[in-house]
């Protein structure tokens, strides 16, 4: 019996989730990885297929600790370990303090000088990196089929508002001051992510929910990791491009460099980091864009932050508007797939004016009435939305690790 079909006979009988998904093969990708590693910016690699791959060093030592029980006590240490320049807490179990002293190192390739530049392009592009990584990515992230289901099912998956929260610090640590310097956050947040990762990837085999859904038998492999990077960054650039915003080459390749490093920090191989963003184009092109596929799972969670706007009670910021935001970012067919309705006045709207209002607010085209009223209006917008994805982190978040699944 080859691997798919042992599984869908354990599927069958229930056993998968009670085995753990250990001695099962993967099923293979509809077209071969064929991806150079030439591209990456370790310029050279085995070449293997990144969804055969997961992160073996932080899995095991993960494993070991949910089994023996030991997460509780490391999630209250660690809850004190907030700064990149911090020592780690006293008392952690040695073989996870030996593995987050040699995993919170940046790769020897980081360039201080465009960290720097990143930073400066954060600083200056803020208001529209917060809307894209809100509306593009965290959307997008609801079209990527095994990420919505691993989302969903996960023990986040019960709280989507505060799962939202912790993603979005993600997005804020990187673009804030000193983001991988000593007092910034990133390192911290990037280790924690990469053993919450890797203690999703114990437990979700063992949810006969998300047995029942997936395609997969391992969650998260650096193949998917890479998907979901994709969704950030690649996606961000895409639209900045598409509309026309200025960026000069060295701070684009800055924005770029800031996610290569935290590609590596989260525990991707670097021979599958892209070294440029050609490369980075082409493996979307590869991963991403095919899979993009809407679930019953992503259509709720693309509904819960759709709704994030109501709480701050802004009527441009109403789920409708939201929803037209998404059509026009993502296209028809994925907001079709998330059901969300047509609008009458924002989908023509947005499609014939953003392009313009950008041009306008930088200043290389001048604005006449009656357009500037709608101008006003969509500045208003961008604003606002900025800070929904912003509001969502007033509160103090700790990134911690899971012991159990989705309660269904
Ligand atoms: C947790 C970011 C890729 C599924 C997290 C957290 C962050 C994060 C910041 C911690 C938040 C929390 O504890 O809820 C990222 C980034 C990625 C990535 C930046 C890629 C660049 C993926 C992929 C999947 C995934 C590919 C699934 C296919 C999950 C799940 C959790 C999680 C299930 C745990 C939620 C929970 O139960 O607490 N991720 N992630 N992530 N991520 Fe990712």
């Amino acid at each position: 019996m080859d691997g798919l079909n042992r599984r869908d006979a354990l599927k069958a009988s229930g056993i998968l989730g009670a085995l753990g998904a250990l001695a099962i093969v993967s099923p293979a990708r509809a077209e071969p990885w064929t991806w150079s590693p030439q591209g990456s910016v370790a310029g050279s690699g085995s070449g293997a297929d990144p969804m055969t791959v997961w992160d073996p060093e932080a899995d095991d030592l993960v494993a070991g600790l949910i089994d023996r029980g030991e997460v509780p006590r490391v999630n209250e240490l660690l809850r004190t370990w907030t700064r990149n320049g911090q020592p780690l807490p006293d008392g952690l179990p040695s073989d996870l303090r030996d593995f987050m002293e040699y995993a919170r190192q940046l790769p020897q390739w980081t360039d201080r000088a465009k960290l720097g530049t990143a930073i400066e392009f954060n600083k200056k592009r803020g208001l529209y990196l917060g809307v894209l990584y809100g509306f593009a990515s965290g959307m997008m992230s609801t079209v990527i089929p095994k990420e919505a289901r691993a989302v969903y099912y996960s023990k986040g998956g019960q709280d989507l508002k505060d799962r939202i929260s912790k993603t979005a610090k993600l997005g804020y640590d990187i673009g804030s001051n000193n983001a991988y310097g000593p007092d910034g956050e990133m390192v911290v947040t990037c280790v924690k992510t990469r053993l919450v990762h890797a203690a999703v990837r114990h437990l979700l085999p063992q949810s006969p929910h998300w047995v029942h859904s997936a395609e997969e038998d391992i969650p998260i492999s650096q193949n998917d990791i890479m998907v979901t990077w994709h969704s950030l960054p690649t996606t961000v650039m895409k639209h900045l491009t598409a509309w026309k915003v200025p960026i000069p080459p060295h701070e684009s390749e800055a924005f770029l460099h800031s996610w290569q490093v935290a590609a590596h920090m989260l525990g991707v191989r670097d021979e599958y980091i892209p070294n440029s963003w050609p490369e980075a184009n082409s493996q979307a092109a590869q991963v991403l864009d095919p899979i993009i596929a809407a679930t019953p799972e992503g259509a709720r969670l693309a509904d819960r932050l759709l709704g994030l706007g109501a709480n701050i009670d802004f009527a441009v910021l109403s789920k409708p508007v939201l929803g037209s935001f998404t059509r026009f970012l993502l296209g028809d067919k994925i907001a079709d797939g998330l059901s969300i309705p047509r609008e009458p006045v924002w989908d023509p709207l947005l499609r014939f004016s953003w392009g313009p209002f950008i041009a306008v607010r930088e200043g290389l085209l001048t604005a006449v009435p009656p357009a500037a009223d709608a101008y006003w209006l969509l500045d208003e917008f961008l604003r606002k939305a900025a800070l929904i994805y912003l509001a969502e982190l007033r509160m103090p978040i700790s990134i911690e690790l899971p012991t159990m699944n989705r309660d269904m």
